[in-house]
């Protein structure tokens, strides 16, 4: 099994239709079906807003600190099995906050199932783009009393209508605070997304990234500056982002030697966990066992690891 870092996945998007029908059943939340065939058919996509309508609707489930624990620690073990040895998991406080849950609740439930783990795994808070910067700026203050117990800030949701330029203020405080900064850009927005969230925001990872392909400028300046993509294929297929996994540039990427690395992004809604998107990267677009090897040494040298951490889990690619 691969050793890799997964730099982009949503906490929330590793709620599986079993997890949904047991933390319903367990907090008294009811749904509009708890037939696991009934809704796994609903988990098919037109584009990045369908998905996300149905992510929302299906988050009122996560209540307590025991939910976001096993919700977690489920990815973290699942995660583990298909060789993740480094994971920076994103999550939407936002969502949760509207949905009543206390903030501590939720840092409660995923730092200690992140403390129980053999995994090296930390936090990045998105915010919820669509909300607009005042919100997010209110949600990083209130995050501030848990400072030691995230890494850095992120931005997701609906991306076009919502570039990242209006944020400026509030990844200027994260700075300030020595938080990381990456945002989602170029998922469905134009390269211009990428430009204002490297020169506007100060983002030190871009999430997704695969629409500055269309941009030879912006692709020689990626190049020239390394500036890590985390790129999550199954989710581009499954969003529409991409027609077939065949047509996907991440070898394109490689060719032009771009840091991009393999992720899964909500693994629950689009066929899979990473190992599931290196399978099929391997069967669909033939990738091969040197181009994966690269893109797990890209995942270590993107991720916000130590040197030393990134070194020793490099050695353990054999390739
Ligand atoms: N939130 C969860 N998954 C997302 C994605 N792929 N793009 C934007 N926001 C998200
Ligand atoms: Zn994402």
């Amino acid at each position: 099994m691969l050793p890799t870092a997964e730099l982009h996945i949503h906490i929330e998007g590793t709620l599986e239709p079993e997890m949904l029908v047991g933390l319903a059943r367990r907090n008294g939340v009811a749904l509009p079906t708890s037939d696991l065939d009934e809704l796994r058919a609903k988990y098919s996509f037109a584009d990045l807003q369908s998905f996300l309508d149905l992510y929302y609707d299906n988050l009122p489930v996560l209540r307590t600190s025991q939910d976001f624990y096993d919700l977690t620690s489920a990815y973290l073990d699942r995660a583990g099995r298909g060789g993740v040895r480094r994971a920076e998991i994103f999550f939407d406080p936002q969502v949760h906050l509207r949905n009543d849950v206390p903030l501590a609740a939720i840092f409660d439930g995923i730092t200690s199932a992140l403390g129980d783990s053999d995994i090296s795994a930390e936090l990045i808070l998105c915010f919820v783009r669509d909300l607009g910067p005042d919100a997010a700026m209110e949600t990083l203050r209130m995050a501030l009393p848990f400072r030691d117990r995230f890494i850095g800030v992120g931005l997701d949701s609906a991306e076009v209508g919502f570039p990242p330029a209006p944020f400026k203020d509030v990844y200027e405080l994260a700075a300030a605070e020595g938080l990381h900064r990456v945002a989602h850009a170029g998922e469905e927005g134009d390269p211009e997304y990428v430009r204002q969230a490297l020169d506007v925001l100060g983002v030190e990872r871009i999430d997704h990234g695969i629409r500055a392909m269309e941009d030879p400028e912006l692709v020689a300046r990626l190049r020239d500056e390394q500036v890590p993509l985390t790129v999550c294929p199954l989710s581009n297929v499954a969003l529409r982002a991409i027609d077939r996994l065949s047509e996907h540039v991440l070898p394109k990427m490689l060719d032009e030697g771009l840091l991009a690395c393999v992720n899964s992004d909500d693994p629950a809604y689009f066929g899979g966990y990473l190992d599931d998107n290196f399978a099929a990267l391997r069967s669909e677009l033939g990738m091969t066992e040197q181009q994966f090897a690269t893109l797990a040494r890209n995942s270590f040298d993107a991720s916000f690891a130590t040197a030393g951490q990134k070194a020793a889990w490099k050695t353990e690619i054999s390739v």
